[in-house]
């Protein structure tokens, strides 16, 4: 029996990535895509997600606009890092498949009270205000929802959009909050994995020589992705993050992290976003998350060549 899963995504490279790797995955039952405003405004995200649909050969998949602002604050986007339509670095043709008419925060409520209790997992790889509405709106939800696994936030890598915060998680920290006090069933994925996921020419050129529409656009992204974090940490490569959160679903074994108590700072301007984990268990401070430390790359990047080679 596949394992339903819902993608709350911002495409994104990386979220492409994730996505692509999602429709070659058997495991995964993926139920719809709910696209929100982060790398780029909404409606860039909402394109994106149709158009990496189609290029799986995936059109049936339902695609879902939600969220064009965070909950409290102004949107903030990345296209300093994505390039000005999100998924720069290969272009895809118009996506020929219409968005769903319903809004995804409506299509989350709804399809969480439509399926048995506990038998749906939520994979957010952007900013969390889909998902913080839904559960502000409709409370009962957090007890139907089998697991979260998410794409954010840093502790030993601190941040990546300020000194102190990640970028999913400081865009909308309101969200983040009401997510990360659910109660729900929580895995996150921080910088403190993706870094040390990093890209290389030889990880590139696997994707490339998949010699398919899938491995060129692969290639193409993570070369035009690459070049903004290479230039930031000179490092020899680029954390791929978002497919973290997949691969986790398919592959728990290649990651290793510690079950703590995680906040989300919402009131100071200067740590904003920050997810403050309790680490080294200094509070009394309840565990709610397991907080992914480390990942096993080259078993990672192994999964992601041949699951993409599939498309
Ligand atoms: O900080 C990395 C995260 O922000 C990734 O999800 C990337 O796609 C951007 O949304
Ligand atoms: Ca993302």
């Amino acid at each position: 029996m596949a394992r339903k899963i819902i993608i709350d995504t911002d495409p994104g490279q990386d979220d492409a990535v994730a996505i692509l790797l999602a429709l070659a995955s058997p495991e995964l039952e993926v139920l719809g895509l709910t696209a929100v405003a982060g790398n780029v405004p909404l409606p860039l995200t909402a394109r994106n997600a149709r158009q990496i649909c189609e290029l799986a050969g995936r059109s049936d998949i339902r695609v879902f606009a939600g969220c064009d602002r965070p909950m409290k604050r102004e949107l903030r986007t990345a296209e300093h890092v994505h390039g000005k339509t999100g998924l720069n670095g290969y272009d895809l043709p118009d996506p020929q498949t219409p968005l769903q008419d319903t809004h995804a925060v409506d299509f989350l409520i709804d399809t969480l009270r439509a399926e048995p209790p506990g038998s749906i997992t939520l994979c957010p790889i952007g900013p969390l205000t889909n998902i913080g509405t839904a559960l502000r709106r409709a409370p009962d939800i957090a007890g139907r929802i089998a697991e979260i696994v998410l794409m954010g936030g840093a502790y030993f890598q601190v941040g990546n959009v300020t000194p102190a915060a990640e970028f999913n998680i400081y865009v909308d920290p309101e969200a983040a909050e009401i997510v990360f006090k659910s109660g729900i069933k929580l895995t996150v994925m921080p910088l403190d994995v993706t870094h040390k996921a990093l890209t290389s020419r030889a990880r590139i050129e696997a994707f490339r020589d998949l010699g398919t529409a899938v491995g060129a656009a692969v290639a193409g992204w993570t070369d035009f992705f690459e070049r903004f974090d290479i230039g930031k940490y000179g490092s020899e490569g680029a954390p791929l993050h978002d497919p973290t959160v997949i691969a986790y679903l398919l592959r728990p074994e290649i990651f290793a992290g510690r079950f703590v108590n995680v906040e989300i700072e919402t009131l100071s301007d200067l740590t904003r976003g920050m997810t403050v984990a309790d680490w080294w268990g200094v509070t009394d401070r309840a565990a709610n998350a397991t907080f992914m430390s480390d990942i096993d790359a080259e078993s990672y990047f192994a999964l992601l060549t041949e699951r993409l080679a599939r498309l």
